[in-house]
């Protein structure tokens, strides 16, 4: 330990600043594990997590205390974003399959005081691969609610224009938030990373920073934070980064019965009869999470603004199609 870590630990002792005391705690854990002093680094944070459990004694029941809400601090201002999302897993259309290895994530960040006990970890990196509109922005949000943490949001392609030459110094001061604050950490944009190897104007940076990632990810996450990257593209990313995920979850586009369960759930009350939906199923499929929800958002204000109390269901397949036409449009552009 060095003098400055002693000197911080006094500090914040004489402020009465328990958090800032143990979250220096917390750092020098770190530290010990990356210098291969596993055993102390598991001391250290036992006792932090000690004297974390002993603070909520008295407080009243449910856990409820407000967290204050965590920003990112100096240099990372403004890379970072920072938001603590209500919604939850139960508010997503999901395949049993994904929804139950979600579910295990979060229990496992849950019960970790008793995985730690029997020398086990829980998850915390996780991949999350699927076309834009897929529900991967969507699954980060969720896990924050689930777990009540702060998200934080970084988009890596915007951090890559605007500091490249910085990139692999600005990675690690947010690892270094990662390892301080306790969060559902996105990393957005993920495939910047492959994608800008092999870049003329690189001159060693790519390497340097996916290097910093690898790195990152075999240390061990003192605080316990979720490490969520997420990709539309998953043919570019590095086969030795997609080993290090924890889960690797892949987002389809959803079949007509996930379909109807998200436009229904959206249309809430202005839901119509069950008995119009058959005649939807061709202008529903094909359609992302994200563009049915935007038809029928679009269906509810119509039936808002003209007084209706039901949607109608003509509207919806009208909405579905300009999304249909809209996509057919982009693909043609794309596939040029
Ligand atoms: N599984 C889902 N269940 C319900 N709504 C979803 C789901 N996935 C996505 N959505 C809706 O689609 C929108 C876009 O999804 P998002 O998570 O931003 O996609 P991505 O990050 O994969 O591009 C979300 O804001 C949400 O309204
Ligand atoms: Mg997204």
């Amino acid at each position: 330990m060095s003098t400055k870590q002693i000197l911080a630990l006094l500090n914040s002792h004489i402020d009465g600043d328990e958090d800032q005391l143990l979250s220096i705690a917390l750092q020098i854990a770190a530290q010990e594990a990356r210098q291969g002093r596993a055993d102390d680094a598991e001391k250290l944070k036992r006792l932090v997590q000690k004297a974390r459990d002993q603070r909520h004694v008295g407080k009243p029941a449910g856990g409820q205390t407000p967290i204050p809400l965590a920003r990112p601090r100096g240099e990372l201002q403004g890379l970072v974003e920072s938001a603590y999302p209500k919604v939850t897993l139960s508010s997503m259309v999901l395949s049993d399959d994904i929804a139950a290895r979600l579910g295990r994530i979060v229990r496992q960040q849950q019960e970790r005081a008793t995985l730690r006990e029997h020398g086990q970890t829980p998850a915390t990196h996780m991949l999350l691969v699927g076309l834009p509109g897929t529900g991967k922005t969507m699954t980060a949000s969720a896990l924050a609610g689930e777990l009540r943490l702060p998200l934080f949001t970084v988009r890596l392609e915007a951090l890559f224009s605007r500091f490249f030459g910085e990139t692999a110094g600005k990675m690690r001061l947010l690892f270094d938030q990662i390892a301080q604050t306790r969060g559902v950490y996105l990393l957005d944009e993920f495939d910047a990373i492959g994608a800008r190897r092999g870049d003329p104007n690189d001159v060693g940076e790519i390497r340097r920073v996916l290097n910093s990632v690898l790195a990152f990810m075999e240390e061990p996450n003192s605080t316990d934070s979720l490490v969520l990257a997420a990709t539309n593209h998953v043919e570019i990313l590095d086969e030795a980064l997609a080993r290090r995920f924890d889960e690797v979850i892949e987002y389809t586009l959803p079949d007509v019965a996930a379909a109807r369960a998200i436009v229904e759930r959206r249309l809430g009350k202005f839901k119509f009869a069950a008995k119009a939906w058959p005649a939807l199923e061709t202008a529903l499929e094909g359609l992302s999470q994200g563009e049915l929800v935007r038809a029928a958002d679009a269906v509810v204000k119509d039936a808002i603004l003209e007084g209706a109390s039901k949607a109608s269901p003509e509207a919806l397949q009208r909405a579905l199609e300009n999304r249909q036409t809209l996509k057919g449009k982009f693909r043609r552009q794309s596939s040029r």
